[in-house]
């Protein structure tokens, strides 16, 4: 069985606060790396990498790289994400490749869209069911194509 675990880091307005959660972010990689190799975790990032530091983002695609033949469990970290930047992203790349000749308009399809988007680092992109845990009772530009036949539970009461 596989379980994919979702952990949505959002950018706050505060810079300090930002800096916080990235070295703290940094700080679990470093030492909790050879904890999930043991474990037979596998660690994927999703979501617009290019704004995190230099030396996190080499640190992010280490651990992706030493975790990726592992099948246990797999954990998503999704950081600076949205299901439309999602979808973005996954149109610039097929246009590219449209562009470049390496696939023709009519190849476009459900299933290239899919291959396209950011998790297609997961065998099982569709989840089963989303829990959201918040109190809030919508998906938020979460995971917006990929949760087209989830079933959705939301706490209508929030934890606090
Ligand atoms: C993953 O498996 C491939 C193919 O068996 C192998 O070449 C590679 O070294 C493995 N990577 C790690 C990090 O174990």
């Amino acid at each position: 069985m596989l379980i994919i675990f979702l952990i949505n880091f959002y950018w706050l307005k505060v810079q300090v606060e930002v800096e916080f959660l990235m070295k703290l972010f940094e700080k679990s990689i470093k030492s909790e790396l050879e904890g999930f190799i043991s474990e037979g975790i596998r660690i994927s990032m999703i979501g617009d990498s290019s704004r995190l530091p230099r030396t996190l983002q080499e640190l992010v695609r280490d651990a992706e790289d030493r975790t990726k033949n592992n099948s246990n469990f797999q954990l998503i970290v999704a950081v600076s994400y949205s299901g439309k930047y999602d979808v973005v992203q996954a149109c610039k790349s097929i246009a590219q490749k449209v562009k470049d000749d390496v696939i023709r308009l009519d190849d476009i399809d459900e299933s290239l869209i899919e291959q396209e988007l950011e998790t297609s680092c997961t065998d099982y992109p569709f989840p089963d069911l989303l829990i959201r845990t918040s109190g809030e009772l919508r998906v938020s530009n979460f995971l917006l194509w990929q949760l087209a036949y989830t079933r959705v539970f939301l706490r209508t009461d929030t934890l606090a």
